[in-house]
């Protein structure tokens, strides 16, 4: 098997694996954007609507529209945040609906359709508007995939090929920034976000891996029962564990903004 975008296909293991992170991420970066109530907002890879939701609850949107090329994604999302002012669409982040839109998010998924295309087409669809990311710090302090990855290289030199950190080397601030000045929006700010990602006992940590769910899944699902286990075992030695077996790690995200500049 070869490292590929990442599997989707089920809401339900991708919730226990990042989407429970990723609210907490999608909550600190509403607050940064600090938008004002009765916008217009599409969120673009919204996946199982972590960040739709947290726009819903946070920002008193006028509507919200959530894009996702997953239908299994998007199903569980409408099952989930069923509400007036939101719309759910399969979708690419090639095929943008519709603007103009007052923001244009996406959480989690910009490394996965990284294109200077995509970009330049989210700043159409939003005159005057914001356009704003957040992505893993992949390389360094997003920890649950670091510690899974230095310890996939250390026993198999090829999972260099699927470690995240390699492979989405945009997910920087100095990167990010590049991105969306070449795109042309101005007053572009990046920031870091930390959130605790507190594990209660290595099953905790390692079960969501087993999904086949996303990048690192799919890679530990493409081993032998083996090689995992030797996989796991690695890991359970690296983590940073408490007398009461629970694992206290950081993950960090880079979240970037700009502003579609007038006429
Ligand atoms: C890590 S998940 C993030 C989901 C959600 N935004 C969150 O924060 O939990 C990455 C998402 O990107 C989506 N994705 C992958 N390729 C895409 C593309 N070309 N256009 C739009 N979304 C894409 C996947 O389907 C997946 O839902």
């Amino acid at each position: 098997m070869k490292p590929g975008a990442g599997v989707w296909r089920s809401g339900a293991a991708y919730e226990p694996y990042v989407g429970r992170w990723s609210r907490l991420v999608a909550n600190a970066f509403l607050d940064w954007l600090g938008l004002p109530a009765g916008r217009r907002w599409l969120d673009v890879g919204c996946g199982t609507g972590a960040l739709t939701a947290a726009i819903l609850e946070r920002c008193d949107p006028r509507e919200v529209i959530g894009i996702d090329p997953s239908d299994a994604y998007i199903a569980y999302a409408v099952s989930r945040i069923q509400k007036d002012r939101v719309r759910f669409q399969v979708a690419d982040a090639a095929q943008l609906p519709e603007g103009p839109f007052d923001a244009v998010v996406s959480g989690l998924a910009l490394n996965f359709f990284p294109d200077l295309a995509v970009l330049q087409a989210m700043r159409e669809i939003s005159p005057n508007g914001t356009v704003a990311a957040y992505v893993w710090d992949y390389s360094r302090d997003m920890q649950m995939l670091r510690f899974f990855w230095d310890a996939a290289v250390l026993l198999d030199s090829a999972a260099t090929d699927w470690d995240e950190g390699v492979r989405f080397s945009m997910c920087r601030p100095d990167r990010l920034e590049s991105v969306w000045l070449d795109a042309g929006f101005i007053d572009v700010i990046s920031r870091s976000i930390d959130v605790p990602t507190v594990f209660q006992d290595f099953d905790d940590y390692w079960q969501p891996f087993l999904s086949g769910e996303g990048p690192a899944p799919s890679y530990a699902m493409s081993l032998s029962e083996e090689r995992r286990s030797a996989l796991r075992e690695c890991i359970r030695g690296s983590l940073p564990m408490a007398p009461d077996g629970s694992i206290s790690l950081t993950a960090r995200a880079w979240a970037i903004r700009g502003r579609v500049p007038t006429g």
